[in-house]
């Protein structure tokens, strides 16, 4: 039997190029990896805390369903599918909170957040927080043990939580004898967090963020848009500068060695941006036009997805098989 790769993305709005370069580029290298059994889903009953609109909730889902075979999914080789079509998914995750210790959960990162915002802000300190955010952990650690995972490819900023899946099955197996593969996270180091255009964090709440598939009139825009020193045209230009930092995520390495070399030299900062549209425009062009094929035959990306979605419900009615006879309960009749 093959070890099982998984991850999973939550749709909240049109990925950016730090959602691309920090964890689906690294996913989609995986998803290449034969030596496993991969399995990849769109996390929408995670994204439910977010979002409170059906709209959006079935634009997301279909945008992020046709980012993921844009940038190179091949439904051949995984399991793609959409969590809200695994009800095991939420069957295991009620079994799982059982043996959860609330203190585990009062030590998440994203909870213990909030609480810090609302006791800064002098407000009681679970204001604006429902089960579901309380909750999420647990709800993850289903979709990770449901399918017998071993590795999780993640970015920095889920670790915690796949520690937690792990703390969780071990829960279980100690309880109920050996039941659940115990999962490890699969972090790349290396990936640097993506600044935004405004020289933060990109994140869709900062409202900083390069879409990776915005049209090419939009990503001119925005790239001229890249906040820049106030240096005169001919100057010396620093390379510890946003600007810089798209250069290295979408240019060859001769590239970057030539734009060093005119950054040092003094290149104008509409030169600069000029050249970096063109780099990254030719680097995205093939994934967008890929998307927007997608996007326009969504029947065909529905098929795929059922198709995914009934072999993962076989595995996943394994495992409730097993985690049911563990627990005493009767399997379905
Ligand atoms: P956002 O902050 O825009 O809402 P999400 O929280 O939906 O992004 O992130 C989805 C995934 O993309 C996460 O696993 C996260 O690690 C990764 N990610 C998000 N923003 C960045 C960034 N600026 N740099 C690197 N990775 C990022
Ligand atoms: N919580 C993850 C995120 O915000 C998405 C996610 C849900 C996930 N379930 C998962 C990732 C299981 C890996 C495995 O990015």
């Amino acid at each position: 039997m093959k070890q099982v790769v998984l991850t999973g993305i939550k749709p909240t709005g049109a990925p950016h190029i730090g959602n691309y370069f920090g964890v689906i580029k690294r996913a989609i290298e995986m998803s290449q990896n034969t030596e496993y059994d991969r399995f990849y889903f769109i996390a929408d009953y995670h994204a439910l805390n977010s979002l409170k609109n059906a709209d959006d909730m079935k634009k997301y889902y279909k945008e992020l369903a046709c980012t993921w075979l844009a940038c190179g999914l091949d439904p051949e080789k995984v399991l793609f599918y959409r969590q809200s079509q695994i009800p095991e998914t939420f069957e295991l995750c009620w079994i799982l909170m059982n043996v959860t210790p609330k203190g585990l959960m009062d030590r998440a990162h994203a909870y213990k957040a909030v609480v810090q915002e609302n006791e800064t802000a002098g407000k009681d300190p679970d204001d604006g927080v429902n089960m579901g955010l309380y909750n999420y952990p647990i709800l993850m650690a289903a979709d990770i043990l449901l399918f017998n995972t071993k590795f999780v490819p993640v970015g920095k900023d889920q670790k915690q939580h796949v520690e937690m899946a792990r703390d969780i099955a071990k829960y279980f197996n100690k309880k109920y004898g050996y039941t659940l593969v115990v999962p490890n996270e699969m972090i790349e180091e290396k990936t640097a967090t993506i600044v935004g255009l405004d020289g933060r964090k990109m994140s869709k709440s900062y409202g900083n963020q390069l879409p990776l598939f915005a049209d090419e009139v939009a990503l001119k825009k925005l790239i001229s848009g890249i906040k820049t020193d106030s240096s005169l045209p001919t100057e010396p230009k620093s390379t510890d500068c946003t600007l810089f930092e798209y250069i290295k995520l979408f240019g060859t390495e001769e590239k970057q060695a030539e734009m060093a070399k005119r950054f040092a030299e003094g290149i104008s900062w509409a030169d600069a941006k000029k050249e970096l549209f063109e780099i990254a425009n030719a680097y995205l062009k093939p994934m967008r036009d890929r998307y927007n094929r997608y996007m326009e035959n969504f029947e065909d990306v529905e098929l795929l997805l059922q198709k995914g979605e009934k072999q993962a419900r076989e595995i996943a009615r394994e495992t409730i098989a097993r985690v049911r006879k563990a627990i005493g309960v009767d399997e379905f009749k």
